[in-house]
């Protein structure tokens, strides 16, 4: 029981990888909040799981980050693990100029300023823990990279940014780390070859680690680099002819 006691929050937590991520801490000793927008679909994780606690609103949504924030603060009087793992793929994603404008700004809103405002709204409850966490649900897709495309894979790189200017806000006090889930079978993705259950070991894995280990990119167990190698290697390739 690695989690004993330990208060965790999980956006997006009524199903895919939130869902499996929800139910590996339950099994760990955590108590465990899930927070999406259809009531239906929470009632339905609830009643196949009773300990899971079920919250209804758009963690995009100031309003609605604020009515969590309080369900945490009377409930529990402190926040011990932030999971933003609530996220949004379009229709058509890669398309830039058949996308409607609106789509753009709905994929950054739910994808990066989601995760910002979740982050800046519970802060003052994660300070209240001995031990706080926060985990990002990043993607390999948003690793920059020439073959990045598409406002999903621009989403995911800006919330890696994002992990890495918080990490450094909360440096000291608060290990705040992206991972990428693999490629998982979920609502979003049905024809993906791996299984959320994976992704949520990867997040057990996360939130176990050292505090030292933050601003990182975590990929099955392991910090990896932000930029593929060769990228990087590319790069000062370049400069150094370039200086020469
Ligand atoms: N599946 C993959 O292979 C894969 C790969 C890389 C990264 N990811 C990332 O992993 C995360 C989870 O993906 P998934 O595959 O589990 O997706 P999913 O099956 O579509 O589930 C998404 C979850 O997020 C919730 N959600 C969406 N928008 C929300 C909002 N504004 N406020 C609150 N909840 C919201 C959904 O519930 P409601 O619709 O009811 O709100 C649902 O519970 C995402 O951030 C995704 O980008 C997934």
């Amino acid at each position: 029981m690695t989690l004993d006691q330990r208060h965790v929050l999980v956006t997006g937590g009524s199903r895919g990888i939130g869902f499996e991520i929800c139910k590996r801490f339950l099994s760990e000793g955590a108590e465990v909040l899930a927070v999406s927008r259809d009531a239906e679909k929470l009632a339905a994780a609830h009643s196949s799981f009773p300990d899971l606690q079920v919250l209804s609103g758009d963690m995009s949504v100031a309003t609605d980050i604020d009515r969590a924030v309080s369900w945490v603060r009377e409930r529990w009087g402190r926040l011990d693990i932030l999971v933003n793992n609530a996220g949004i793929l379009p229709a058509g994603e890669r398309d830039l100029v058949e996308q409607g404008d609106e789509v753009f700004d709905e994929v950054i809103h739910v994808n990066l300023a989601g995760p910002n405002l979740c982050t800046k709204r519970f802060l003052p409850l994660l300070e209240a823990s001995n031990d706080p966490r926060i985990v990002n649900l990043g993607s390999t897709s948003g690793i920059m990279a020439q073959s990045l495309s598409g406002v999903y894979a621009v989403s995911k790189a800006a919330l890696h940014a994002l992990t890495i200017a918080w990490s450094n806000q909360l440096a000291g006090h608060i290990p705040v780390n992206a991972m990428s889930p693999g490629w998982v079978r979920t609502d979003m993705s049905p024809n993906a070859p791996g299984d959320p259950h994976d992704s949520a070991a990867t997040a057990l894995w996360l939130v176990n680690q050292p505090r030292t280990l933050t601003g990182r990119f975590i990929r099955d167990n392991a910090a990896v680099g932000w930029m593929p190698l060769e990228i990087v290697e590319q790069v000062a390739e370049q400069n150094r002819q370039v200086n020469r």
